[in-house]
């Protein structure tokens, strides 16, 4: 597939099919996260593979929760609309996490987020991975990260960056309109 296409073919993904997704396909997923850059090459990240599926449910019921949290908290309505159950009709999740020590020389120019963005480039590289071999994604976020972090054992020191959810899509997959760069852009 050339790169346009890809891009083009992956948008998030919130309804799963059941056929199985085999652990070495997981695998090259996770080895095209660990081709991005990072600050210093310092390969910021860590990754958990959860496949036991009450765990799966578990985590789930978090996420359900999470979002049941946001509504209340939030005081807006239509996040309690908001789907999040989808994800434990995926065959895996990964969970990224990256660690906060890893910002190369960042921190001598006041940056404190390099891991962040080293681990944000990891996530798109396995999501745009996933979208190469037909696989579907979401980069998902309603959790609380501390409780997610410890359902999964993610190792000491990592702050969880996404949960990835991987299957076959069960049905079509779209993306929302984007802007036109010739609108964002200056050339000088
Ligand atoms: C940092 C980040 C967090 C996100 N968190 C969620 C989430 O918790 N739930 C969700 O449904 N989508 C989430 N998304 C997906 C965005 O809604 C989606 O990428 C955006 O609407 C563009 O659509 P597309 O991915 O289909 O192109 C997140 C995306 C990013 C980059």
């Amino acid at each position: 597939m050339d790169i346009m296409e890809v891009f083009k073919a992956r948008g998030s993904c919130r309804a799963y099919s059941d056929k199985p997704v085999d652990r070495e396909l997981i695998g090259e997923l996770l080895e095209a996260g660990c081709m991005a850059p990072s600050a210093l090459n310092q390969q910021p990240w860590r990754f958990v593979v959860v496949e036991d599926r009450e765990k799966i449910a578990e985590i789930t019921a978090h996420a359900l929760d999470t979002r049941d949290w946001l509504a209340a908290e939030s005081g807006q309505g239509w996040v309690a609309k908001y789907d999040a159950g989808y994800i434990g009709d995926a065959r895996a999740l990964i969970i990224v996490g990256a660690n906060p020590k890893k910002i190369g020389m960042g921190a001598y120019l006041g940056e404190t987020e390099a891991h962040t963005k080293g681990a944000s480039a990891c996530i798109e590289n396995i999501l745009l991975a996933a979208a190469a071999k037909g696989l579907g994604s979401i980069w998902f976020t309603m959790y609380k990260a501390d409780v997610l972090a410890e359902l999964v054992g993610m190792a000491e020191g990592f702050q969880i960056m996404g949960l990835l959810p991987i299957g076959f899509p069960e049905g079509e997959v779209s993306s929302p309109p984007r802007k036109d760069y010739k609108d964002l852009t200056s050339f000088i």
